[in-house]
């Protein structure tokens, strides 16, 4: 069976599949996206980046290209067609085919491309093992809270942190306060034991992994403070962390070639990747 792609209503083999040259989000980047994680073929958090997916939409006054309900069902077709039970579905809406012109076009409809990819299964082993990250100027720009596809920022930064031998970059805004990691959200943990995590205003993502971790913290009991936090806190922090869809719960153990805490994945961290195991690890 080939790896299928679904493009404005059809199922097509994932090698063959095309937009037209004139799509804006090829042309202006005039396109939102969703990656949404699969465990035992089935979305985690569906309603959480459908929701997300609904308000990076609106906010850019693009139409959904089908309703709510039907995206949902062709993502769920596309991952069933494709046999895939561990990976992600991706799902793109551009503003549409028109000639180019920087004005919304008066009669485009949207384009709605969906595609899956598999992934190792979740692996608590893997989850809980740390990464070093690299900091770099977040030069975005200021509507970080739309899930845009324009990620030349990112993508320039996720090539730099590869570049200097680190698995992400966390980006630095001119106040001196971390904002998020490339495709990710940046989390710490302070000397007195307070976790803490960037306020989810224009400035970053707000992540749906974010979101459940965050339900885990409450569940949990554990103290945490929702606020912008330094560059010398990072630094100075008990443990670290980030979280995605693609990369769960990963402690951080350096930043910029220093340790974080003593260099190995702290309590609190080992205990949210446990809990997100738990919760999310197969669904
Ligand atoms: N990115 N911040 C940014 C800039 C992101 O691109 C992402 C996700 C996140 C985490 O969001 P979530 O927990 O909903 O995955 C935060 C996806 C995975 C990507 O671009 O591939």
């Amino acid at each position: 069976m080939p790896r299928l792609a679904y493009v404005n209503g059809r199922y097509l083999p994932h090698g063959g599949a095309r937009v037209h040259v004139e799509d804006r989000g090829y042309q202006f980047a005039d396109a939102v996206y969703e990656v949404i994680a699969l465990r035992g073929g089935r979305q985690v958090e569906p309603e959480r980046h459908f929701g997300r997916l609904d308000r990076s939409l609106r906010e850019l006054r693009i139409d959904w290209p089908v309703p709510r309900h039907v995206m949902r069902f062709v993502a769920e077709t596309l991952v069933r067609r494709n046999g895939v039970r561990d990976g992600y579905v991706y799902i793109q809406v551009s503003r549409g085919v028109a000639p180019r012109d920087h004005a919304f076009p008066a009669a485009a409809r949207p384009s709605l491309v969906m595609t899956t990819r598999r992934t190792r299964p979740f692996d608590a082993g893997v989850a809980g093992r740390g990464v070093g990250i690299v900091l770099r100027p977040d030069i975005r720009w200021k509507r970080r809270d739309l899930k845009t596809v324009g990620l030349l920022p990112n993508v320039m930064a996720k090539q730099d942190a590869l570049d200097a031998g680190a698995f992400d970059a966390w980006l630095v805004d001119d106040a001196g306060t971390i904002t998020e990691g490339t495709a990710s959200n940046a989390w710490i943990v302070t000397g007195p034991g307070v976790l803490v995590t960037r306020t989810a205003d224009a400035d970053i993502l707000n992540g749906v992994t974010r979101l459940g971790v965050l339900d885990l913290v409450r569940e949990a009991g554990l103290r945490f403070e929702e606020r912008p936090f330094t560059v010398d806190e990072a630094k100075r922090a008990r443990e670290a962390f980030l979280t995605s869809s693609t990369n769960w719960i990963r402690p951080v153990v350096a930043i910029d070639g220093d340790p974080v805490g003593d260099g190995e994945p702290g309590p609190l961290v080992r205990r949210l990747v446990a809990a997100y195991a738990e919760s999310f690890g197969a669904v």
